[in-house]
């Protein structure tokens, strides 16, 4: 096994670095990738069973969800039940958290907020999708924990990461204390180190928004665009459009080759379209801990007090450069308001 570290291996490695830690989280973040082990498989023969399409229902959110939405759900909750290191799942296809009240699950240290499938509506034309998830130490010290206890600021998480089952299958998290990523092999089953110590690069040449919503978008972020598409040689403009409408599978390229995915607040979804404990969250830390920014256009995205479970927001995430360009035209063409408020609403 010389030259090969694994997943486990890496992580019993870095438990040391917590002077609390008794185990608890290795084995969580264990669970979560046995899990995204069992999707992988699912996903990658999505065309020979009978797992694509739609499901037939919606979640609390009124979006259709496809069968391997529902599938992937089910296995993290599973995973995450019979592990018996976190006391509620709080996801994106539930209307309301999900509660372990196991004798093992209900004093148990941790809460994690997943989304089981991000990109879903890509699943069914073969392109790439993923899984996002975050962990948070319960706050409450007795008795069962309580939605207060989901409803944490980003800067709060302990751990957080995303899975990309692409032309390979990843697994890249962070607890606070830089970004690793890992390949999935195949042949042993094993999530492998392939991208130590992961770093945004400061300034890029991507951007990444579904412009197709041009007309609803804020005048700010309508300027960043024209900023992006003008000939400059200095700042290597005009920059390059890349939009594949998974989040991961867009915020992975840039992380990788530097970039700007923006889901800014349209006329149609006035708070944003993406959610904040589900995937705003969750992407802000990695991408911070790997030396970029994430913003909701004016607020560090870590920064918003949550309110609500399903809570939305807008987003500008990756190379700092870029994300301080985007708030610079944000602040002068569409102020938001204050950190503090129900939500982050323009004023368009
Ligand atoms: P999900 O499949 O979990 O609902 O997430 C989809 C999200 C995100 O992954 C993606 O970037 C965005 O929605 C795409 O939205 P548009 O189709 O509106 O561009
Ligand atoms: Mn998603
Ligand atoms: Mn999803």
């Amino acid at each position: 096994m010389s030259g090969i570290k694994t997943l486990g291996q890496f992580i019993i490695e870095k438990q040391a670095d917590f002077s609390y830690a008794k185990g608890e989280l290795s084995r969580l973040l264990r669970d979560i990738g046995i899990a995204s082990k069992i999707v992988n498989r699912e996903v990658n023969k999505a065309g020979l069973v009978d797992i694509l399409g739609d499901a037939g229902t919606t979640n609390i959110q009124g979006e259709g969800q496809k069968k391997l939405d529902v599938y992937a759900n089910e296995q993290f909750i599973s995973a995450l039940t019979s592990g018996g290191e976190c006391c509620i799942v709080a996801t994106e296809e539930e209307d309301d958290f999900v509660r372990i009240d196991s004798p093992v699950s209900q004093n148990a240290k941790y809460i994690v907020c997943i989304d089981p499938l991000d990109g879903s509506s890509n699943i069914d034309v073969n392109v790439a999708v993923g899984t996002i998830f975050s962990i948070y130490r319960r706050k409450s010290i007795e008795g069962k924990a309580t939605l207060a206890d989901v409803l944490q600021k980003g800067t709060e998480q302990v751990a957080a990461g995303y899975v990309i089952y692409g032309s390979s299958t990843m697994l890249v998290y962070t607890t606070g204390k830089g970004v690793n990523g890992f390949t999935l092999d195949p042949s042993i089953g094993e999530f492998c180190l392939s991208h130590p110590d992961m770093k945004v690069p400061e300034d890029g040449t991507i951007y990444s928004i579904n412009e197709g919503n041009y007309v609803h978008f804020p005048e700010g972020v309508k300027k960043y665009l024209k900023y992006a598409q003008v000939e400059d040689l200095a700042t290597k403009r005009p920059y390059t459009s890349r939009y594949i409408g998974s989040m991961v599978a867009d915020i992975h390229r840039n992380l990788i080759k530097g970039g700007i995915y923006m889901y800014p607040t349209t006329s149609a979804s006035p708070n944003g379209k993406l959610r904040l404990l589900y995937e705003c969250n969750p992407m802000a830390f990695i991408i911070e801990q790997a030396g970029g920014t994430a913003s909701d256009g004016l607020n560090r995205i870590l920064d918003i007090v949550p309110t609500e479970l399903h809570q939305r927001t807008s987003i500008f995430i990756g190379s700092p450069k870029m994300v301080k360009m985007a708030e610079i035209l944000m602040e002068e063409y569409s102020p938001v308001k204050p950190l503090g408020d129900i939500d982050t609403v323009q004023v368009v």
